[in-house]
């Protein structure tokens, strides 16, 4: 439901399926501290954590005390997930055997398994277990011959992998028509499956955006069957894929760009004001199907529906400022758009986590 607040509107807080903050080993580009308040500051109250840290997340005992860490910031409630492979040497598995029942996502997030036998024994070993697995089939590191391709069949073996041992599959960052239609397809047969896309593949298109980012800005046909596929009902959720890095380190070469405070604007902006979809729409993209998917809805890792709640301005167009972003990074290819609906206020569990300053 959406209220009307006195010219501002509120709506439930955020849930962020994808995020990158970078402890243990990247603190340069993003502590749980600034995570936290970007994220707040983005409309955000819980948010799924990615694994790959240094060391590599693969222990239980490494994701509680990442969320015990966040629970201690107080800002925004955390779940960290699990990588598939120890070490993402994109082979070994034997630590999923052992986790205990805390761990409920598993992620193989930009280091594919291409051993299909290895990602079916992990599917077959997540059925049992009640674990979801979220595919980064898109980021692929190793690629035999034509990245896109070869992404796309990685869509279709773990959507096919899902329906056979009737494995919940979470597929991250979708971006390509092909991979959308795979995913509509595996949905009609029955697997369990759901899907993000994210706000830079809606936003840009790569006629006119060459920001580096995994997977990469697509063409402006992927981006409209994404957004047909919004408007049927296809994409579940959209999520972040919040990734801080130094301008050093982007200077480099490395992909990605942060996006916790930038997400409600954009998406807002392009859906709601320019396709025409209804705020209802996106609260659900944003909100409600990522807290089920993450089980919060459930009360399974926190309760979801204590007072968590966004004031947000969607009438006054605002400038994306970089330089006044919460991250400790501010690789912010929206650097000077102008957006419609901002994040005025985030309340978490009754208390005020954030407010915009003027
Ligand atoms: O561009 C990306 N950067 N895509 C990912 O999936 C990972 C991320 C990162 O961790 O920097
Ligand atoms: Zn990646
Ligand atoms: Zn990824
Ligand atoms: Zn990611």
């Amino acid at each position: 439901t959406v209220l009307d607040a006195g010219g501002l509107t509120v709506l439930p807080a955020f849930v962020d399926l994808h995020c990158h903050w970078r402890t243990p080993g990247f603190e340069y580009k993003e502590d749980i501290e600034t995570g936290s308040r970007a994220a707040a500051a983005g409309g955000y109250t819980f948010v799924n954590l990615m694994p790959n840290t240094k060391p590599v997340c693969s222990s239980a005992a490494q994701a509680a005390m990442v969320e015990q860490k966040a629970a201690e910031v107080g800002l925004c409630g955390v779940n960290q997930t699990v990588s598939i492979t120890e070490d993402f040497d994109g082979k070994t598995i034997d630590h999923l055997k052992t986790l205990p029942a805390s761990v409920k996502f598993i992620t193989e997030d930009g280091h594919g398994v291409q051993d299909n036998a290895t990602m079916a024994r992990a599917f077959a070993i997540c059925t049992q277990r009640d674990i979801t697995v979220m595919s980064h089939a898109e980021d692929m590191e190793i690629s035999p011959w034509d990245y896109r391709l070869a992404e796309d069949i990685e869509t279709v073996r773990n959507c096919w992998l899902s329906e056979y041992y009737q494995t919940r599959l979470h597929m991250c960052h979708v971006s390509t028509r092909g991979a959308i239609e795979a995913i509509q397809m595996a949905k009609l047969r029955g697997a369990p499956v759901t899907c993000e896309v994210t706000p830079h593949h809606l936003w840009f298109t790569n006629d006119t955006c060459d920001y580096r980012v995994n997977p990469p800005i697509r063409t402006a046909d992927d981006v409209q069957a994404l957004i047909d596929a919004i408007r049927s009902g296809v994409v579940d959720a959209i999520a972040t894929d919040h990734a801080p890095h130094s301008e050093e380190d982007k200077l480099k070469g490395m992909a990605g760009m942060v996006g916790s405070e930038t997400a409600f604007g954009v998406c807002y902006t392009k859906l709601c004001k320019e396709e025409g979809l209804p705020l209802e729409l996106l609260s659900h993209l944003m909100s409600t199907r990522p807290a089920e998917i993450l089980g919060l809805a459930k009360g399974q890792l926190e309760p979801g529906y204590d007072a968590d709640f966004v004031l947000a301005d969607l009438d006054t167009p605002y400038i994306v400022d970089k330089n006044k972003l919460h991250s400790k990074s501010h690789n912010c290819p929206f650097d000077g758009a102008q957006l419609y609906g901002r994040v005025c206020a985030t309340v978490k569990g009754g208390e005020l986590t954030y407010q915009a300053e003027e």
